[in-house]
């Protein structure tokens, strides 16, 4: 993250459903964590006043699309009104921040790809209807109070860093727990919803471009690529030497190993043609959507943004992480990818 010329940046860091605020000092090199939460408005008004940050980076929020289902009364709370609350301690705060709000590609819902500034919302989630809220107070408060305020929709954006439960990562660690022996099986949901996957370092320096401008605008951040949860498990697993062959349909769907690399032929667990992918209605959601897939042409035009990393080496860099982090040595060519850039594996 760069940082003003004043000496002394200051970034406010929201993440998961507490928030973090963070201090960089450039003089002393010091990082400074305070510690809030968007349920609690007199906490976030004093923590800017005492703080005085120049920009804000809204993350935070409840994020799982499926468990919001489950909790869409909280979901609305933080993701919703939290984001307001946010947007009032900057305007009662009397300073000049620069804010930037983590819209998401979720708000586009039903629409058809691929999705861009102007494509209408059609919301498939509570998580996704209280981005939409939360996006439209964004874009009230900089119209009606003058705020320098940005939304960033995101498409989804992945790195070793995701959270196990988002299917990229599920499956990338249920390959490094099947290939160490440690797990039997991966249980999945909708193997054909399909979704545009970057990689998140790079639409973090996104982000930060958007608040450089002269004018606060918003712009949709993603690959251009769309791929299905389906491709990404075969790319996923043959990466790493197992290519998989899909029998039956529906629930009954299975991902049985059709053929293993001369290396992983000694295995003693992985054997032809047994199942190692199957479907558990579990993870399918009420609602689904069904294709993302994201218009750049704005980012590319007015900040001269691009993604160099696409599916093909996102899928390496995740593999590479997972399976190092269980011990075995990995193909290399996803830490190739990050070398000297972006992401470390070690
Ligand atoms: N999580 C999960 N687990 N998803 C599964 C599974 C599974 O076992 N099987 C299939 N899927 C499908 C989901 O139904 C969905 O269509 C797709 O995989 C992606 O699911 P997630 O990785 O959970 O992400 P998401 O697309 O719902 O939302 C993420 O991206 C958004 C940006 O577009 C989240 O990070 C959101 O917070 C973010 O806004």
């Amino acid at each position: 993250m760069k940082c003003t010329a004043s000496g002394v940046a200051q970034v406010l860091l929201i993440r998961g459903e507490l928030i973090i605020f963070i201090q960089i000092h450039m003089i002393h090199r010091r990082l400074i964590l305070h510690y809030g939460d968007l349920s609690d408005s007199s906490n976030l008004n004093r923590l800017l006043v005492k703080i005085q940050p120049d920009e804000i980076y809204h993350l935070a929020a409840q994020s799982h699309v499926r468990v919001s289902f489950d909790i869409p009364e909280y979901t609305g709370n933080v993701t919703a009104l939290g984001t307001v609350r946010l947007l009032e301690a900057i305007r009662c705060s009397g300073h000049k921040i620069k804010f930037y709000q983590a819209s998401s590609s979720e708000m586009f819902g039903l629409a058809l790809a691929p999705q861009s500034e102007h494509t209408i919302f059609q919301p498939q989630s509570p998580y996704a209807c209280a981005k939409v809220y939360a996006h439209w107070m964004v874009r009230n408060y900089r119209d009606g109070y003058g705020l320098f305020a940005c939304n960033g929709i995101l498409f989804n954006h992945e790195s070793p860093r995701r959270g196990e439960t988002f299917v990229t990562r599920k499956i990338t660690r249920g390959l490094a727990g099947i290939l160490a022996g440690t797990q039997k099986k991966l249980y999945m949901g909708n193997l054909d919803a399909k979704r545009d996957w970057g990689f998140a370092p790079e639409y973090v320096e996104m982000m930060w471009l958007m608040l450089q401008q002269e004018k606060s605008d918003d712009y949709v951040v993603g690959s251009g690529e769309s791929h299905s949860v389906r491709e990404f498990i075969e790319k996923t697993f043959s990466y790493a030497g197992i290519n998989i062959l899909w029998r039956g349909k529906g629930l009954n769907t299975k991902g049985v190993i059709d053929s293993l690399s001369p290396k992983l032929k000694k295995s003693t667990f992985l054997k032809k043609g047994s199942a190692i992918i199957e479907i558990d209605r579990e993870y399918f959601r009420p609602n689904e959507v069904d294709c993302l897939q994201a218009d750049i042409a704005k980012a590319k035009k007015q900040l001269h943004w691009q993604p160099k990393v696409k599916f093909d080496g996102l899928v390496k860099i995740m593999v590479d992480y997972d399976l190092k982090a269980v011990g075995i040595i990995p193909p290399g060519e996803g830490v190739n990818i990050c070398k000297g850039k972006w992401f470390s594996h070690d």
